[in-house]
């Protein structure tokens, strides 16, 4: 075979068979395959898309590049849900304990990763002494015990896709639909997945801005997984403004601790029950979609919730005695108020700039060298559809750092105020399933 005459076909429309797909990204991963020549193809594709099997192919293609994770030592079926990234998204801190505290295992592996806020793990470690340097076997042994667990990324995971990804970013190919979903489907499924929860988010503050193109990403990747032999769903959710209230690492547990008992933003709290009811069923802990929010609503009038995220974070060595007492969390020196200097409606919160005053703040990192801040960020006081008066807190701002005008009127631009009543967005566009 050679990678010239692969290029060419599909330059020429026709569909590559598995064979095909596995030699060219087992040669790109070795390295047989310079880069000129995965550009071409990657562009090739951009243009001519891709069949479900040839979809399908190229995502077992790089699950199989790299190493896999084996759950199979845990018992039941291990649902992972994976975003496609927002602002101030808090639902895997919630979910996690929320849908364990149901019987549902959840093996999860997590990363740091750039970004506005740090990733799951970052924010996790907002809680004294948590350490997610657990060996396989107490990761396995704590699942199998008390359903929850969370283990740092180890392993080659899909190199393939890493080396893909990184290529397809410097030559305008990464926003293409099958590339897009069997990138993210191939970690999920090397990850070691049974079954896969999705949330696609729409939205300005989203990857996907525009709710046509988030469908089309939604349906690729249920069909990519449900082909490859992992039941699949994903929901499409709103992203038009940052989820919840806070938007930081440890105000983000402190929303998560907060929302396991109930009492959360009631945007969080619902996209929580919708995604955490469909992880429920797919783990055949319930048989339909109102049986499996009850269970969890339960779980969280009764302390159930709450429960299951303290033994988790004793597990991993964490102070669970934060849950009671969150004012023992990391906290900032500067607490600042963003009033408003108008009244009116609020009509826009646009989700990319806050979380980048977030990120200019310290709670995320702008590169891989950056170190977090745990304690600061920010909290919404006012969602889309809130009225506003004069001297109202729009935001609070926790800080380290001392002078920071720049960053209030960034946060102030990105805040939109109109004279007229503005309906608050939908919160959940559509289910897609197999
Ligand atoms: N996220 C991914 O992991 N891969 C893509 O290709 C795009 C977004
Ligand atoms: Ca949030």
């Amino acid at each position: 075979m050679r990678m010239v005459d692969l290029i060419q076909k599909k330059r020429d429309g026709i569909a590559l068979t598995k064979e095909e797909i596995h030699f060219i990204i087992q040669g790109y991963t070795k390295g047989d395959i310079p880069d000129y020549q995965m550009s071409a193809f990657a562009m090739a594709v951009y243009f001519k898309d891709m069949t479900s099997q040839e979809r399908a192919d190229l995502t077992m293609a790089m699950v199989e590049s790299g190493d896999q994770i084996d759950l199979s030592m845990i018992e039941g079926i291990k649902v992972d849900k994976h975003s496609t990234g927002g602002v101030g998204d808090t639902t895997t801190l919630v979910l996690g304990p929320l849908v364990a505290s149901v019987g549902v295992p959840v093996a999860k592996m997590s990363g740091r990763g750039l970004g506005h806020t740090g990733g799951t793990i970052d924010k996790l470690e907002a809680v004294e002494g948590f350490n997610v340097e657990i060996t396989n076997e107490q990761f396995v042994s704590l699942v199998n015990q008390h359903k929850l667990a969370v283990i740092g990324q180890s392993g080659n995971l899909t190199p393939a896709d890493k080396k893909l990804y990184a290529l397809r970013d410097v030559t305008a190919t990464v926003n293409t639909v099958p590339l897009i979903a069997s990138s993210i489907m191939s970690k999920k499924i090397a990850a070691g997945a049974d079954a896969i929860v999705l949330d696609v988010k729409t939205g300005a503050g989203a990857f996907m801005k525009d709710l046509e193109d988030a469908k089309v990403l939604a349906k690729a990747m249920v069909e990519i997984g449900n082909n490859v032999g992992r039941k699949t769903m994903a929901i499409i959710s709103d992203m038009s403004q940052p989820l919840g209230f806070a938007i930081g690492n440890a105000l983000e547990v402190k929303e998560a601790i907060d929302t396991l008992q109930g009492k959360g933003p009631k945007d969080l709290e619902e996209l929580c029950l919708v995604l955490g009811s469909q992880m429920v069923c797919l783990a055949e802990k319930a048989s339909t979609i109102e049986e499996a929010r009850e269970l969890l609503i339960q779980s969280m009038q009764s302390g159930q919730a709450l429960a299951s995220f303290k033994t988790f974070l004793r597990n991993q060595g964490g102070d669970e005695t934060v849950v009671d007492d969150p004012t023992k969390l990391p906290t900032a020196t500067y607490i600042i108020e963003l009033t408003a200097d108008k009244e009116g409606y609020v009509s826009e919160i646009i989700a990319d700039e806050i979380g980048t005053a977030a990120m200019k703040l310290g709670a995320g990192r702008a590169t891989k060298e950056s170190e977090i801040d745990l304690a600061v960020g920010l909290e919404l006081n006012k969602k889309i559809g809130d009225r506003v008066q004069v001297g109202d807190s729009l935001v609070t701002i926790h800080s380290n750092q001392e002078d920071i005008q720049e960053i209030m009127e960034s946060i102030r631009t990105a805040i939109k105020l109109v004279d007229h009543p503005v309906a608050a967005p939908t919160l959940i566009y559509e289910t897609i399933d197999a």
